[in-house]
C-alpha cells in the first residue's frame, strides 16, 4: 500500500544538489526514472520537474529499507530521507548535474506506484506522435517536453513585462461572439436560451481590439486564444494562441518598431540572443519574385529568376505557349547540384505536382555543354542569355517551371525550400527575421469565384490605390504587413480603416451588398462613423514563435494539450457524441450522416 508522507518534507528538489551539499541530510521526492540492481546495492535515478538525482539503498545502511525497494518499479512515486555523499571517483557522471554526489537512503515511503508506461520517459524515444498524444500526461514527464512549456512560460514572462514597460494595457475580448472573418470556418456554439441561435468562436480578437482603440485605450495587448476551422498540419492547430497588439495614431513603422523591440527583448531574456535590428523588409512582389513565396527563408540564396521574356519567342513551345497565355517561366539554379540522378530529378518533379506543376524542365552545365532535354529548341542568342539571367557556371542544376505565375512560384519556392534543407544549406542556429509589406488587398479565390481579402477585411488599402477599388480591386495593394521569421510566417498585422466610406468601399469590392454589410458588422461601421483614431496593430503567431526558439518542427510540441491533424484530442477523447438530451436542450437535430 501506498504511504502518506507523514513526517516527510521535501528539503530540496532532485536537480539542485552538489559537492556543497556533502553531508546534509535531505528530503526528496519524485518519480522512478530508472532502477538498477548492482547484485545488493539498488540505484534509483529519482526525477522531479528539474532533474535527476542517484538515491542509493544499500543494505548495509539499512536492510528493511533495502528490502522495501525491491518492490520499487519505474515511474513509481517516492519520498526518501538521507545523506549526501560523495559518489565513488570512478561513478562520477559528469553528463548529469548532480553527478558527484548521491543520496544514502536512511527512510522511504511509496507514494504512489505506477503502472508500466507505455513508453520510457526519455528524451530520445521511439514512440509514434498518436501514443505520446494518448499518453500526454507522460509525454509531458520528458525533459524535452518540460524544457518546451518551462520555455513557452519564459516567453509569456518577457512579453508581460515588455509590454507592461511600453505602456499596453492587457484587456480581454469575448470567446463567445459574432464571425470574426480571418479566412476560416468558424467554430460554432449553439445557444440554448436563444434557439436557432449560435455564437461563433473568435478567429482572432480583430474587431474587438479595433473597438478598443475607439473606446480610446489607445495601446492594447492580448495573449489570447483564436479558433480556426481550417487544414490542419505542423504549424497549424485549431486552437491557437496570438500576442494580439492594437495601438492608436500609428503608421507601419510604429508597429513594426514595438514588435521589433518585443522581439528583442524576447531573445535577449529568454535565449541570451541579441538580434540585428532593424529586421530587413521586402515588398510581397519582390519577396515572391525573389523567391517565390510570401514568407521567404531568407536564410540561403538559390533565388528564382523570371526568364518569361527570353523564352517568349524560343522554339520550345511548352514555354513560349505558357506566356502567349499570360504565365511565367521561372528558373532555380541549384549550384553544384550536377550529380543529382535521373531519380533524383524526377522525385523533385513528383514533389513540384504537389503545387500543381505540370513538368519541371532541367539544365545540367557542364564545362562546355549543357545536358538536357530541352536545350536544342534555343537559339545560341537565347543561350547566352539565360546563362547569363540564371548565372550559370559548370557544376550547376537549372530547374524550370511554366505555368500560371501562382503555380510557378510555389512550386519552385517550396523546390527551394526542400533543396535549403537537403542540401545542407541552412545555418540552423541562425534566425532571420523579415518584414514582407505592401500586399495586395485581395486575391481571386478560383473555388469560391469571387474577390477574397488578402488579410482580412479592415486592411487599409494605400491611400493612392482607393480609387482602383472599384474597377481593378486585384492591384490594389493594402497597408499590411506579415513578420517571418525563418521562412515561418510568425506574425501579421495592418494599419486599418478608420473611416466608414472607406471601410464601405472594402465590403463591396469583396462583393457584399448594403444589407449584407451592414447586417454583419453594422456595429462596426457604426463605431467608425463615431470618431473612429487612425489605429493598426499585429498578431504574433504565438506557438509559431515558441516553436522556433525551442527548435522543435511542430507547433504540437509546444502546446501542452494540442489536437492531431483531424483536430481530434486523443487524451480526453474530444470531439465526441453527446446525448439526445443535450441536442434536443439546444433545439438541434443531426442529419443521419453520408456513409
Ligand atoms: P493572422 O490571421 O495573420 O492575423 O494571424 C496572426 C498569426 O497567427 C498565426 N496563426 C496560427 N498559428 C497556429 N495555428 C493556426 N491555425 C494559425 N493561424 C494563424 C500565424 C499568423 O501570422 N487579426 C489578425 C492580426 C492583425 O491584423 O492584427 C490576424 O489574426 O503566425
Ligand atoms: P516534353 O516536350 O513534354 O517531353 O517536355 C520536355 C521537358 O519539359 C520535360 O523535361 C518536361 O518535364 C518539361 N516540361 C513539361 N511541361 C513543363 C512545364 N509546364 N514547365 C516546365 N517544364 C515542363
Amino acid at each position: 500500500m501506498p504511504d502518506q508522507l507523514g513526517n516527510m518534507r521535501r528539503t530540496h528538489h532532485c536537480w539542485e544538489l552538489g559537492a556543497v551539499d556533502v553531508d546534509k541530510e535531505v528530503v526528496l521526492m519524485g518519480w522512478v526514472h530508472r532502477r538498477r540492481d548492482h547484485g545488493g546495492v539498488i540505484f534509483v535515478d529519482l526525477r522531479d520537474r528539474e532533474g535527476i538525482t542517484q538515491v542509493v539503498f544499500n543494505p548495509i545502511v539499512d536492510k528493511k529499507i533495502h528490502a522495501k525497494a525491491h518492490a520499487i518499479r519505474s515511474e513509481y512515486v517516492l519520498a526518501v530521507r538521507g545523506k549526501v555523499e560523495n559518489r565513488p571517483a570512478d561513478m562520477i557522471n559528469s553528463k548529469l548535474k548532480t553527478g558527484e554526489i548521491e543520496v544514502s537512503v536512511t527512510e522511504l515511503k511509496i507514494l504512489n506506484t505506477a503502472k508500466a508506461p507505455p513508453f520510457l520517459i526519455e528524451d530520445e524515444i521511439d514512440a509514434s506522435e498518436t501514443v505520446r498524444l494518448k499518453y500526454r500526461h507522460l509525454d509531458l514527464r520528458r525533459s524535452e517536453m518540460q524544457k518546451n512549456l518551462i520555455l513557452r512560460h519564459q516567453v509569456t514572462i518577457a512579453v508581460r513585462k515588455y509590454f507592461d514597460r511600453q505602456g499596453f494595457l492587457d484587456l480581454e475580448t469575448p470567446f463567445l461572439t459574432r464571425s470574426t472573418p480571418e479566412g476560416a470556418r468558424d467554430y460554432l456554439v449553439p445557444s440554448r436560451v436563444n434557439p436557432g441561435e449560435f455564437y461563433a468562436l473568435p478567429q482572432s480578437p480583430q474587431i474587438f481590439k479595433q473597438l478598443f482603440m475607439i473606446s480610446g485605450f489607445d495601446r492594447y495587448y492580448q495573449i489570447v486564444r483564436c479558433f480556426r476551422d481550417e487544414d490542419l498540419r505542423a504549424d497549424r492547430q485549431p486552437e491557437f494562441t496570438q500576442i494580439d497588439i492594437e495601438m492608436s495614431f500609428v503608421g507601419e513603422e510604429d508597429v513594426m518598431n514595438l514588435t521589433e523591440g518585443m522581439m528583442a527583448q524576447l531573445f535577449k531574456d529568454v535565449l541570451g540572443i541579441k538580434l540585428k535590428r532593424p529586421f530587413s523588409q521586402l515588398t510581397y512582389e519582390e519577396a515572391v519574385g525573389r523567391f517565390g513565396l510570401d514568407k521567404p527563408d531568407t536564410r540561403f540564396g538559390f533565388e528564382l529568376k523570371d526568364i518569361s521574356d527570353i523564352v517568349a519567342g524560343s522554339n520550345f513551345k511548352v514555354f513560349a505557349n505558357v506566356v502567349k497565355k499570360g504565365g511565367i517561366v521561372k528558373a532555380l539554379n541549384a549550384k553544384g547540384c550536377i550529380d543529382f540522378s535521373r531519380k533524383e530529378i524526377d522525385d523533385l518533379t513528383d514533389f513540384v505536382a504537389v503545387y500543381r506543376a505540370k513538368g519541371m524542365a532541367w539544365i545540367k552545365v557542364k564545362e562546355n555543354e549543357w545536358q538536357s532535354p530541352i536545350t536544342k529548341f534555343f537559339s545560341d542568342e537565347e543561350k547566352d542569355a539565360l546563362a547569363k539571367r540564371i548565372e550559370m557556371e559548370p557544376g550547376d542544376l537549372v530547374f524550370f517551371v511554366a505555368d500560371q505565375s501562382k503555380v510557378v512560384n510555389e512550386s519552385l519556392g517550396h523546390l527551394r525550400n526542400h533543396l535549403g534543407k537537403t542540401l545542407g544549406l541552412i545555418d540552423e542556429n541562425e534566425y532571420q527575421f523579415l518584414w514582407v509589406t505592401r500586399f495586395p488587398m485581395f486575391e481571386y479565390d478560383e473555388t469560391e469565384k469571387r474577390l477574397q481579402a488578402l488579410h482580412h477585411p479592415f486592411t487599409s488599402p494605400l491611400e493612392e490605390d482607393y480609387d482602383r477599388l472599384k474597377d481593378e480591386p486585384l492591384s490594389a495593394k493594402s497597408r499590411a504587413y506579415d513578420l517571418v521569421l525563418n521562412g515561418f510566417e510568425i506574425g501579421g498585422g495592418s494599419i486599418r480603416i478608420h473611416q466608414r466610406h472607406i471601410q464601405e468601399k472594402v465590403f463591396e469590392a469583396l462583393n457584399m451588398d448594403r444589407e449584407t454589410y451592414e447586417g454583419k458588422f453594422g456595429f462596426l461601421l457604426e463605431a467608425l462613423d463615431s470618431g473612429a483614431p487612425p489605429h493598426g496593430g499585429i498578431a504574433i503567431g504565438y506557438d509559431r514563435l515558441v516553436m522556433l526558439m525551442c527548435g522543435q518542427s511542430s507547433i504540437r510540441d509546444v502546446i501542452a494539450f494540442p489536437k492531431t491533424q483531424k483536430a481530434a484530442c486523443l487524451l480526453t477523447q474530444a470531439p465526441s457524441e453527446t446525448s439526445k438530451t443535450q441536442l434536443d436542450e439546444l433545439y438541434l437535430k443531426l442529419k443521419p450522416m453520408a456513409k
